[in-house]
C-alpha cells in the first residue's frame, strides 16, 4: 500500500506510479521534445527509467511527498508525471512542484491542472510556507506553467545537482497563493 494518495482533477487522475508505467514513462522520456527540455542523456535506458520510477515511489515512503503518475481520465492513458519533489543537496531550495508531459498532450493545460493540485497539496497537506520550481531559463513552456500557477522567478543561479547550467528558482508563497485563490483551479 503506497503512501501516495490518488487524487482527481477535472481531466486527470494523479495516482501512484506502478511497475507497468515503465514503458510509457520511458517512451515519454525519450521523445525528442522531452530529451531536449530535460537534457536527457543519449544513453538514457529503460534501466534508468526504472530507477526514476523507484525513486518517485520511494520519496513518498521516505518523505511523505513525491510525484504522481498522470492518467487521462477519459482514456485511462498514461500522459506524464507531476507533483512534489525534494533533494538532499544543501543548496536545493526546498519542496518543489514539477511536471513532465507526453508531447502528444502539450497545449491541453494538463500540466497547469496537475500542478495546481500539487500546489494545493503542498500547502494544505504538507503545510509548506513556500513552494519552489527549478527551471532552466530557456524552458519557456515550463516557465509559463509556473507563471500561470502564480510563481515568481528569482535570479538565475548554479545548483549543485546540475552545475553545468544556470537555473531559475521560482517561488510561490502560501499567502500569495491564498490571495489568488480561485485564479487557477486545483481540482
Ligand atoms: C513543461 C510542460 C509540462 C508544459 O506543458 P504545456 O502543455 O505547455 O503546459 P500546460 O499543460 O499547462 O498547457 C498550457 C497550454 O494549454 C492551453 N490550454 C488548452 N486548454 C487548456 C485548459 N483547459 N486549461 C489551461 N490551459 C489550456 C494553454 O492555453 C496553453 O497553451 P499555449 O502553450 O499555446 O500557451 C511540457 O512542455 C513538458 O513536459 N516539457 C518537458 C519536461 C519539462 O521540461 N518539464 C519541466 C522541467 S522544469
Amino acid at each position: 500500500m503506497s503512501s501516495c494518495p490518488t487524487l482527481t482533477t477535472e481531466r486527470l487522475a494523479l495516482r501512484p506510479f506502478r511497475a507497468e508505467d515503465l514503458d510509457p514513462f520511458f517512451a515519454v522520456m525519450t521523445t525528442d521534445e522531452v530529451r531536449a527540455s530535460l537534457h536527457v542523456p543519449d544513453d538514457y535506458s529503460r534501466g534508468a527509467a526504472w530507477g526514476s520510477l523507484a525513486a518517485f515511489a520511494g520519496l513518498w515512503e521516505l518523505r511523505g511527498l513525491g510525484q504522481w503518475a498522470l492518467e487521462e481520465r477519459a482514456t485511462g492513458r498514461f500522459v506524464g508525471r507531476a507533483g512534489l519533489y525534494w533533494r538532499v543537496e544543501d543548496d536545493w531550495p526546498g519542496v518543489e512542484v514539477g511536471w513532465m508531459l507526453d508531447p502528444a498532450v502539450w497545449g491541453s493545460g494538463y500540466a497547469t491542472e496537475a500542478g495546481a493540485r500539487a500546489v494545493r497539496y503542498g500547502f494544505e497537506e504538507l503545510g509548506e510556507k513556500t513552494l519552489h520550481s527549478v527551471i532552466l531559463p530557456e524552458n519557456a513552456r515550463s516557465a509559463a506553467v509556473a507563471r500561470r500557477l502564480g510563481y515568481r522567478p528569482g535570479a538565475e543561479r548554479t545548483l549543485s545537482f546540475f552545475p553545468s547550467r544556470l537555473h531559475v528558482v521560482w517561488d510561490l508563497g502560501r499567502a500569495e497563493w491564498e490571495a489568488a485563490a480561485g485564479r487557477v483551479s486545483g481540482g
